[in-house]
């Protein structure tokens, strides 16, 4: 296996070996929620790149950037045992120039929900994922339903900006108890795992309201609220797979989001229907 951080080695070397390749960007601290999107592209592409870049532009001023877990000998043994190929490791002076052009998330789509409570944080997410792909190249690019809205707004810059990648989304990886992984669950004391079991308890609810019958976003959501108390809401939302908040669940169609805090440590889950 590969550890390289200079982007243009990076994009030598996958250019001099014509092969298909399957790319997954993380931030680091792996877990079983990455294993899964590395597996996926390793089933299906001839070389796997896996990058880690912990990136600075998507956290907002007072968010976790300083603390957020970096494990990279930890990370590089799980993507050895993984069977990646190369790890793209960059440092942030090897990615960003000084006054550049940047992408943004679109005005609408990328300030709602996360985009609300996290203004700026997708602009972040684009600007570095755009960097990353254009280095990588890659045939495939793996992402999380976990972070549904990224995913979202990826499949749109990639759209909009006429890029020659396919996008794959993979199902959200979780504990056995229904908690979704995530790098940020180290933060949460044994109290505060407990608490944050609401969120997938409230998810299957609205999964089980919907298979009997009941459509409507606002019972919905108050059900959801009812199980998610006493957490603090950042938001609980139905959309189509545009990110169109919707009254009505479309089978098919729908994605109903949480984002919650425990204690300090924001939460994200959801579930396709
Ligand atoms: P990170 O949070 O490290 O996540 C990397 C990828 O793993 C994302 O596509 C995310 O959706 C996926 N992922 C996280 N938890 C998952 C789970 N439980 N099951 C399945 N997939 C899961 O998302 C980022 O990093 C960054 O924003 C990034 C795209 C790398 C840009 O900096």
């Amino acid at each position: 296996m590969k550890i390289i951080s200079n982007p243009l080695e990076l994009k030598q070397y996958l250019q001099s070996q014509h092969a298909t390749v399957g790319y997954v960007p993380t931030m680091g601290a792996l877990h079983e929620g990455h294993i899964s999107l590395i597996k996926h592209a390793r089933a299906e592409n001839e070389l796997v790149v896996v990058s880690i870049f912990v990136n600075p532009t998507q956290f907002l001023a007072g968010e976790d950037l300083e603390k957020y877990p970096r494990r990279d000998e930890a990370d590089k043994k799980i993507c050895e045992l993984a069977g990646v190929d190369v790890v793209f490791m960059p440092q942030s002076d090897d990615l960003y120039f000084e006054d550049e052009v940047k992408v943004q998330a679109p005005n609408v789509r990328g300030y709602v929900l996360e985009g609300a409570t996290r203004p700026g944080h997708f602009s972040g997410v684009l600007r570095v994922v755009m960097k990353l792909l254009n280095i990588v190249n890659p045939t495939r690019a793996y992402f999380g339903k976990k972070d549904a809205q990224q995913l979202h707004l990826i499949e749109l810059m990639v759209k909009h900006y006429f890029m020659d990648v396919i996008i794959v989304p993979v199902d959200t990886v979780r504990e056995s108890d229904g908690l979704a992984l995530s790098s940020r669950n180290v933060y949460l004391s044994k109290e505060q795992r407990e608490d944050a079991l609401k969120i997938s308890k409230s998810l299957y609810s609205a999964s089980q309201m919907v298979s009997s019958g009941v459509y409507d976003s606002y019972v919905i959501k108050e059900k959801m609220l009812e199980i998610l108390s006493p957490l603090e809401i950042g938001y609980v939302a139905i959309v189509n797979r545009e990110f169109e908040l919707i009254d009505k669940v479309e089978i098919g169609n729908s994605v109903i989001l949480v984002e919650a805090l425990v204690g300090s440590t924001r939460l994200l889950d959801n579930i396709w229907l």
